[in-house]
């Protein structure tokens, strides 16, 4: 049944993102992108690894979500006052070649303590299996196995900001959907969530999803390695 739910989404987004599919990162240039995200250090950090976690992380991003997303916030599909004074003059190259470089960087892993184990087992139980109860699809139908995301379109988690994380799932919830192109395809199972349990109930145990990096295997949750 999950499988089936999550399968039927796979096959919407898809077809979605073939229709508005993202600028392709393939043109871009990483030396160039470099250069060019000098203004984005600030808040993303040198090497895309920003040091706040009100800021998302978006060094080592799946190729093509970050040029994806730039178009949006110029278009204003994605509504953020921030990064819109941030894109502004920037063309569809420059967009590649920063997408280029981004993806060239590594996302840095996360440890958590001891007492957010708890919780980040029962984020990862909704990641892996979904949550039956309210619909909620299984993350890692479209986020990958191991949340490192599938290039272009479905973004890396692992290693993501939990604030940040936290902060888009409720956005979803939300039904904004400036907050979001494609929110539709996430807040799908996020709305189902307002039938019984808050906010909380479902986003604080994602929250608390970390991973840590695993020598030689990529990064890989704390308790499956
Ligand atoms: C003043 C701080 C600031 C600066 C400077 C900045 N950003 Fe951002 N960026 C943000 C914030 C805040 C968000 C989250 C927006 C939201 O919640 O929708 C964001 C989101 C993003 C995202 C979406 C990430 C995701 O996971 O969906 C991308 C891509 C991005 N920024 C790229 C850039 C680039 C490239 C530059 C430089 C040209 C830049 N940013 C400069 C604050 C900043
Ligand atoms: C049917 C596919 C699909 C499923 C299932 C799915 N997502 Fe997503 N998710 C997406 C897409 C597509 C995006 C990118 C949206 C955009 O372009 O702004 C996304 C974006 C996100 C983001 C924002 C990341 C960022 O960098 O801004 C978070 C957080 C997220 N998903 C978490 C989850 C969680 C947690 C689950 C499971 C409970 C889940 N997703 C299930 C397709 C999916």
């Amino acid at each position: 049944m999950m499988i089936r739910i999550a399968k039927m989404l796979l096959a919407s987004v898809t077809m979605a993102l073939a229709i508005h599919s993202p600028i392709s990162a393939q043109t871009g240039d990483a030396d160039a992108g470099k250069q060019k995200s000098a203004t984005c250090v600030a808040c993303h950090g040198p090497d895309g690894n920003s040091p706040l976690d009100q800021f998302p992380k978006i060094a080592g991003q799946v190729p093509g979500y970050v040029a994806g997303q730039l178009a949006m916030f110029q278009s204003q599909q994605r509504n953020n006052a921030i990064m819109l004074g941030m894109v502004g003059s920037l063309s569809e190259q420059d967009m590649a070649d920063i997408d280029a470089y981004y993806a060239s960087q590594a996302m840095s892993a996360i440890s958590i303590t001891a007492d957010q184990e708890e919780a980040a087992r029962a984020g990862e139980d909704i990641f892996r299996a979904g949550y039956a109860e309210y619909s909620i699809p299984a993350c890692m139908a479209c986020h990958g196995p191991a949340g490192a995301g599938i290039a272009p379109s479905f973004p890396r988690l692992a290693g993501q900001h939990a604030a940040y994380i936290e902060a888009q799932l409720l956005a979803f919830k939300s039904g904004d959907p400036g907050k979001s192109n494609n929110a539709g395809y996430c807040i799908s199972p996020f709305r189902a969530a307002d039938q019984g349990a808050g906010p909380v109930h479902i986003c604080a145990p994602v929250s608390s999803w970390k991973q840590k990096q695993k020598t030689g295997s990529g990064p890989v949750f704390l308790w499956s390695g």
